[in-house]
């Protein structure tokens, strides 16, 4: 990924750019010691466990594990692609981002935002002066909506017509296809193009930033379709986004719960009635992408569905999506209203007393779990029970090892009138998913739980300078030991470039196999003073480059002499006499 930006011009970003003038801003820091530590932006926390390393350029959080760069932290907390996160760095420190094919992309994209914001604010426009507004307006009237929540949802009309965004945005060759790409066109089996939006009330949709992504549009009558979206675009992608979390998050400083529901209308109804921390997905399933974006800004996410079959149905979706982000330190819950409500007519009818009511009892994830799966088989009899076990093992097995998986476990075993140890013959051991203890002590030779590679991987991340302090290490590479290819990779790296940090050390493994690993290893707490880092380090090298000469005069050794050749030779009498 990284190899579309030239690396030395990453490198060079991230000896310039400081973490902290790119963190603090956005999240305001506090000195602690050598580090600087804030509440975790990433997930809802009461005491500060994220923490800034100026020494590193990294940042951590000990309650979440988020971690990254400089530029990972614009990905994560400002949804930029890495390219953006790139040019945003380059900017603050005034360096320019050297043009590459790929990079044409980020303009492309950005002219995008650009074009849908200018479409937003068009249909804006029509709605308040359009000649047949008239017809629009009485239908937003007849749902309820005030101006101020039209105002804020930015609602607004594509007024009837098969050309009015094409006529007016579409004056260039140029312009019409950048209109096509934003989704906007629409063409026939005779090739002819026109708006996709005609005669529709329009909701823009907002990524978390704000900015216009794409639309909803929805039919003031019966017809078909009764919404129509825009259709996957270089910046609209269904799966990743949700409707009203813009605004949800500027209402809320803090969002003690969010509430997913259905639709478009469900979120502005909800709204209207001050209930505003409601989002909806865009006519799919909750995915665990949805899931892990809400779980960063609230510990709480409750699922409201219509009580009805489908319903149900698409709250168990749900539930199976959410398999993998259960536990942690948030909670997951389902509500479901009365047979033939939406939010909107529930609240209408009944205000938001009542369906604050019904958040509030809201089910526990592990309660609609068993209930569920407790209604797909016969809880009385004890074949009925065997069943249960067998159909919750597979769902079981996508949660996080951890706590709550314990719990459900135990639970299970409870329903199922048997003991976890029976169960636990039978469920296939997880993959362990828990971060390996920090260590006590680092020695090469006395601690076996940590191998002398990973040990020095860790130490040269964490402290890329030790690197010149080094003897020769030429010979290691053909040791056969885990790791031990990051680990050449790596000495050869900060040998060329000795001035690098652990940052930029960490950005040329992104989208590599080794990049989440290297991650850990560099927030690992080493418990060392500087000179002990430098022993260790300079131990283990020479010791690594030690036992590979060994172990090729062992190999030249076995060989017949007859069998060697001349370069062999030549090297015994060079380097082992
Ligand atoms: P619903 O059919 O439940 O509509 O669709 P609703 O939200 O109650 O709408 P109103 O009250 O009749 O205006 C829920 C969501 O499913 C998607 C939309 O995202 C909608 O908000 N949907 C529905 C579509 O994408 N296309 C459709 O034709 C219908
Ligand atoms: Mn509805």
């Amino acid at each position: 990924m990284a190899g579309q930006i030239p690396t030395q011009f990453i490198d060079d970003l991230l000896t310039r750019v400081d973490i902290v003038d790119v963190i603090d801003p956005r999240v305001p820091l506090k000195k602690a010691g050598k580090n600087l530590t804030a509440c975790c932006p990433f997930h809802n926390e009461k005491s500060p466990s994220f923490t800034v390393s100026p020494d590193k350029q990294f940042y951590h959080c000990f309650g979440c594990g988020a971690h990254g760069t400089a530029i990972g932290f614009l990905m994560e907390y400002d949804q930029m692609s890495f390219p953006e996160s790139i040019h945003e760095l380059a900017d603050l420190v005034g360096m320019t981002v050297p043009t590459t094919q790929t990079l044409s992309n980020t303009p492309a994209k950005q002219n995008l935002y650009e074009l849908l914001d200018k479409v937003s604010q068009y249909y804006v426009h029509q709605l308040h002066n359009h000649p047949q507004k008239a017809e629009f307006i009485s239908y937003l009237e007849r749902r309820g909506l005030s101006a101020k929540i039209i105002d804020q949802f930015n609602i607004g009309i594509a007024p009837d017509g098969w050309d009015n965004v094409l006529k007016t945005f579409g004056t260039s060759q140029q312009a019409r296809q950048q209109l096509d790409e934003a989704g906007l066109l629409s063409s026939n089996d005779n090739g002819r193009t026109y708006d996709r939006f005609r005669k529709r009330i329009m909701f823009p949709i907002r990524d978390r930033r704000g900015r216009v992504i794409g639309f909803g549009g929805r039919v003031l009558d019966d017809s078909a379709p009764k919404y129509l979206n825009s259709p996957e675009t270089p910046i609209f992608h269904k799966g990743n986004e949700l409707y009203g979390l813009f605004q949800a998050r500027k209402a809320h400083r803090k969002l003690e719960r969010i509430i997913i529901v259905e639709g478009y209308m469900d979120v502005i109804a909800l709204a209207e009635h001050d209930v505003t921390n409601a989002v909806a997905t865009l006519g799919t399933a909750t995915t665990p992408e949805h899931l892990r974006q809400l779980l960063r800004s609230t510990p709480e996410v409750v699922f409201c569905f219509d009580g009805d079959r489908a319903g149900r149905e698409a709250a168990w979706r749900a539930a199976e999506n959410a398999l993998p982000l259960l536990g942690g330190n948030h909670q997951l819950k389902f509500m479901f209203l009365p047979d033939g409500e939406d939010p909107d007519s529930l609240i209408r009818q009944q205000g938001a007393v009542e369906f604050n009511n019904l958040v509030a009892k809201a089910q526990d994830y592990s309660d609609f779990f068993f209930a569920s799966l407790e209604s797909r088989v016969d809880i009385s009899s004890m074949d009925g029970r065997s069943r249960l076990v067998e159909i919750a093992k597979p769902y079981l097995r996508h949660i996080p090892t951890g706590v709550y998986r314990d719990m459900l476990e135990q639970q299970l075993a409870d329903r199922a009138q048997t003991s976890t140890s029976v169960l636990h013959k039978h469920l296939e051991k997880p993959p362990e998913t828990r971060q390996r203890p920090i260590y006590k002590k680092a020695s090469s030779s006395a601690n076996n739980a940590i191998s002398p590679v990973r040990m020095a991987i860790t130490l040269l991340l964490q402290h890329p300078k030790l690197q010149q302090d080094l003897g020769p290490f030429d010979k290691i590479a053909t040791l056969e030991l885990p790791g031990i290819k990051i680990l050449v990779q790596i000495l050869e790296t900060l040998h060329q470039n000795p001035h690098l940090n652990t940052a930029a050390l960490l950005e040329r493994s992104r989208g590599t196999d080794s990049a989440e690993h290297l991650q850990r290893l560099a927030q690992q707490i080493l418990p060392l003073t500087a000179i002990e880092l430098k022993h260790e380090l300079v131990g283990i090298v020479q010791q690594l480059q030690k036992q590979a000469v060994e172990q090729r005069k062992a190999y030249l050794e076995l060989k017949h002499p007859s069998q060697l050749t001349d370069e062999e030779k030549a090297e015994i009498r060079n380097q082992y006499h």
